[in-house]
């Protein structure tokens, strides 16, 4: 087992990864004040790893909230189930939520954690690999507006995140490149030497080599918790780790909440960001290819796709950008790259360039 730490004075947490973390029994305890927990999942993973989450805390009172399987559920009215639950079991201060699942359910707990008496405990059982590396990691909260992707929500830390990879083993290959986006974004950022190590054990990542996605895991975890810790709030640095997520949220808002899967959304983002760094001379086009190499290999898409006949136009592109949260007194923040595995945040770029680029890439 590695354990990470994220460092956030008394807030600071560890992260487990490990093959089997399900099977022991003391990890988690530890992180829990009272005797009263709410274990809450969904409809797919339930049957797969709920009696084995339940046996790790047959010592508490526990109950069991079981929601809807999808990004669509990851509303406001979404959460109102384990808010009653808390309610009519008059769970207090002390509760502790446990997210079991992918991001969506990680998120849609950690927010329901947040406003339930102000504030009370969650932990996170990450069971997607995007969630292993992204989202169980860094406290962002929340649930989805129709307008907009993530407009509600709240910075809520968890008290540990437990990644058991041997769960990755039921997870669907769509879903595993999913995940991989989030890799491939981390080394776009900072890392070359992390990109060209995913070039050369990306079909061991693709074949769930455990030792490659591993590494994966903790390198990206542990990039992920340097930059929480030196801007947990993201008020400067932090905006980086939403490269290709400006133009990826527009496309999942625009196709429709779930009709594009998060992961394929950011990878087409970071390949609209690398368009869009060429376009100013930022990256040359050897580099945007050797990206879009990387994220092909990885199976994922870097052309927004038509699903059910919805298309995305430039004005929509543009509308729903708009209402981005990296919308900073009317500017557009855009996260563009400056090398391989160097990538940078600004509104400094030609509008222009950017309307070739969503014109290059919008399917109306
Ligand atoms: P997801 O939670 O929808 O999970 C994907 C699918 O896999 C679901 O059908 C789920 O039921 C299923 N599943 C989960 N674990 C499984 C397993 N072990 N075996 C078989 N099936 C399994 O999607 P996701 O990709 O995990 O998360 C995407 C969400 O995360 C988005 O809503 C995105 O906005 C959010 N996100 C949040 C952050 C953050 O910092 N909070 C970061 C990145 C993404
Ligand atoms: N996924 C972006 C962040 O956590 O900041």
């Amino acid at each position: 087992m590695i354990t990470l730490n994220v460092d956030l004075g008394e807030r600071s947490y560890p992260i487990f990864i490990g093959q089997d973390l399900l099977n022991d029994k003391s990890l988690i305890p530890p992180y829990i004040s009272g005797r009263q927990i709410v274990i809450v999942t969904n409809e797919t993973i339930a049957p797969l790893y709920l009696d084995k989450v339940l046996t790790l805390f047959s010592d508490y009172q526990c109950e069991t909230v079981i929601l809807p399987d999808g990004e669509v559920y990851k509303t406001y009215d979404g959460i109102l189930p384990i808010i009653d639950r808390l309610m009519e079991k008059k769970f207090d201060r002390r509760v502790t939520l446990i997210a079991l699942g992918g991001g969506v359910i990680g998120d849609m707990t950690g927010y329901a954690a947040a406003i339930y008496r102000r504030g009370v405990n969650f932990i996170q059982i990450p069971t997607t690999l995007l969630a292993q590396v992204d989202s169980s990691v860094g406290g962002k909260t929340g649930v989805n507006h129709p307008l907009g992707k993530n407009m509600i929500g709240a910075f809520h830390q968890p008290k540990c995140v437990l990644a058991d990879t041997s769960t990755l083993n039921t997870l669907d290959d769509r879903q595993l490149s999913a995940g991989l986006a989030e890799v491939i974004k981390y080394a776009l950022i900072n890392s070359s030497s992390f990109f060209n190590w995913l070039g050369s054990n990306m079909s061991a990542l693709n074949n769930r080599d455990p030792d490659a996605l591993a590494y994966a895991i903790e390198f990206s975890c542990q990039d992920k918790a340097n930059v929480v810790a030196a801007d947990e709030r993201e008020e400067g640095q932090r905006a980086l780790l939403n490269l290709g997520h400006t133009f990826g949220h527009a496309i999942e808002t625009g196709l429709g909440y779930g009709n594009c899967l998060h992961g394929e959304a950011v990878a087409i983002g970071m390949a609209m960001a690398a368009d869009l760094s060429v376009r100013h001379g930022w990256i040359d086009t050897t580099v945007q290819q050797q990206i879009i190499t990387l994220i092909e290999q990885a199976n994922l898409p870097t052309q927004v796709p038509v699903v059910h006949g919805v298309r995305i136009s430039v004005q929509k592109f543009i509308e729903l950008m708009a209402g981005d949260k990296k919308v900073l007194d009317g500017q557009l923040h855009l996260v563009l790259m400056d090398a391989l595995g160097s990538s940078f945040i600004t509104s400094d770029f030609d509008t222009e360039k950017l309307n070739q680029t969503l014109h290059a890439f919008a399917t109306a």
